[in-house]
């Protein structure tokens, strides 16, 4: 409540725009966490009111799934998005910016969930993504986790959290599997302190072959070539370099998000809002947030 006046102001000077230029007021009305939600609606629906301009409802996940608009040269209709986030793991179909189908989900962790999970696991601060992606940079992927067998477009990360778990618990000298903790806390924190480089690079490895394969899966069920990512995974640099690669070798055009657009933006919330009031999906004033909403 306190910042979102001086972000607007801020945001109005540096576009070098006035309040009255604007056609219209998007704002993210789902999923997230209902503070904020409410917070930046009711703020967005005042503003709306205020200068008797059209209010435009934003789900978030189109919003990550469109900021690949931004990018010049943008993905042609119809396109594949896999969209990673804190919260979510989707394989989208998206027909037109207004017209957008989930192809597969996760049916359990998030992606950025089993990197924030892991980095928890290591002893690392939230969000731990960010730092896997670092440390990973500076190691090998020298330890095999198990990829989940989860039949179709369907992700499942769950599995993966406890074999890391495991893992860790045994110090890395028993088999991956193995529940009970082998040593002690203090062999389990040396194992880590002198490893930690090769198991980030190793679960990263992990994560980003789970989701290429399933990317790799879609395009042959759809025929659809043009693939892009996002959501605040997609800032991963070995992510992105992957999916660069597959791209090369398999004969798709590939797109992804500039990195300051991955991660929760209002740039890509503007973009929907574009193509949102182009299509007059106007919201009504008395429209709610909600902090659960599939898409
Ligand atoms: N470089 C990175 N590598 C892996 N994960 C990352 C990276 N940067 C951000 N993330 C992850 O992205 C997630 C945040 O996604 P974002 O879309 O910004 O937020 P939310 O999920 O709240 O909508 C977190 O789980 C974070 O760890
Ligand atoms: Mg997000």
């Amino acid at each position: 409540m306190e910042n979102i006046v001086p972000v607007v102001d801020a945001a109005m000077k540096k576009s070098g725009l006035d309040l009255r230029d604007i056609d219209a007021i998007a704002f993210t009305q789902a999923p997230g966490l209902i503070g904020a939600l409410l917070v930046g609606g009711q703020f967005a629906k005042s503003l709306a009111l205020a200068l008797n301009k059209p209010l435009i409802a934003v789900h978030h996940m189109q919003a990550h799934v469109l900021a690949n608009l931004l990018q010049d040269p943008a993905p042609a209709f119809p396109f594949l998005c896999l969209t990673v986030s804190g919260g979510h793991t989707q394989i989208v179909l998206c027909a037109s910016a207004t017209s957008i189908k989930v192809i597969g989900e996760t049916i359990d962790d998030a992606a950025g969930e089993a990197f924030d999970k892991t980095a928890k696991l290591l002893g690392l601060p939230y969000p731990g993504g960010p730092l896997i992606d670092k440390y990973a940079q500076l190691g090998k992927a020298i330890y095999k986790f198990p990829e989940p067998k989860i039949e179709g477009l369907n992700f499942s990360f769950s599995g993966l959290k406890t074999s890391i778990l495991y893992f860790l618990n045994n110090a890395g000298t028993a088999n991956v599997y193995k529940k009970e903790l082998a040593v002690n806390a203090e062999e389990r924190k040396r194992f880590i302190d002198e490893n930690l480089n090769n198991i980030c690079a190793s679960v990263q490895d992990r994560i980003i072959s789970i989701l290429i394969n399933k990317l790799k899966k879609a395009v042959i069920q759809t025929g659809i070539t043009n693939v892009c990512i996002a959501g605040g995974v997609s800032a991963n640099s070995a992510l992105r370099k992957k999916l660069t690669e597959t791209g090369t070798a398999l004969g798709w055009k590939t797109f992804i998000p500039a990195f300051e657009y991955c991660t929760d933006n209002a740039a890509m919330i503007a973009v929907t809002g574009y193509h949102k009031y182009l299509a007059k999906e106007f919201a009504v004033i008395d429209i709610a947030q909600t902090a659960n909403s599939s898409f």
